[in-house]
């Protein structure tokens, strides 16, 4: 009777301990969907319209097609969205844009510098499809141009780009992805430019291949290898033959 008592108290007390962090866990998988990334600027004037998902883009709604695209769009076929929607939120921002400008008397939205960062996707080998990623962070206003250039020259073909995403601080990131193959006589640069910028950002990159080694070095490394070899050899020789000479000795005591 006893001990089953207090298996089952033990039990009740672990469950109660239990369940806190079984809460916490909860927290840690939620999940953030940003409805309607709208905006409306007046540079060359354009608006944005996206869906995000956990940072990441879901949809746009194209302004001048009036149509919505999927980021991928196997989306498209599990969902629907309608953009009309979407264009309206754009009118509605378009008109609030019009009423602030004039209440802010004409100040322009203050420049901030963007960050770039340029990485493969995958492990750099020669020869091997990959991706370079362009990331620009702390973009604000969001009016960008994101390049790639390949031996200082522009390249359109084979790019990506995705829409302003959205960041709590009401800055935007954006990503721009080249693929390409890494070849050792290919550099590149991701080009930003911005009016956070004096002069457009050249973000460099290149495949990192191992230099080869010089002849000389080639050598020395060689001749040192030889020279630990050799020495080795003598004085295992001399530890084998002192070896043999004691436990000679010690194995076979003298009668004396
Ligand atoms: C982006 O490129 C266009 C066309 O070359 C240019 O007119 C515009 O000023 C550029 N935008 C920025 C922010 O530099």
């Amino acid at each position: 009777m006893m001990p089953s008592r207090a298996l089952v108290l033990g039990i009740l007390a672990l469950t109660t301990m239990l369940s806190p962090c079984a809460g916490e866990d909860d927290i840690k998988a939620n999940h953030v969907g940003s409805y309607g990334t709208c905006f409306y600027q007046s540079d060359r004037p354009n608006g944005q319209y996206t869906f995000e998902f956990d940072d990441d883009e879901l949809l746009y709604v194209d302004l001048d097609k009036k149509e919505t695209v999927w980021r991928i769009p196997e989306f498209g076929q599990l969902a629907s969205f309608d953009p009309q929607g979407g264009l309206q939120n754009i009118a509605t921002e378009k008109h609030n844009l019009d009423v602030l400008t004039k209440r802010a008397n004409f100040t322009p939205a203050t420049n901030e510098v963007p960050e770039v960062t340029v990485f493969p996707k995958f492990p750099v080998l020669l020869g091997q499809p990959n991706t370079l990623v362009c990331f620009v962070d702390n973009i604000f206003p969001p009016v960008i141009n994101i390049t790639w250039l390949r031996n200082s020259k522009s390249v359109t073909e084979t790019v990506y780009e995705t829409s302003f995403l959205s960041k709590r601080d009401h800055s935007f990131q954006k990503v721009s992805y080249l693929t390409f193959i890494p070849s050792d006589d290919d550099v590149y640069d991701c080009k930003v430019e911005h009016w956070g910028l004096e002069e457009p950002a050249l973000q460099h990159w290149e495949p990192e291949v191992p230099a080869p080694m010089s002849e000389l070095t080639e050598t020395v490394v060689c001749a040192l290898g030889l020279s630990v070899g050799i020495v080795g050899i003598v004085v295992g020789t001399i530890f084998i033959i002192r070896g043999l000479r004691s436990g000679g000795t010690s194995r076979h005591p003298g009668p004396l």
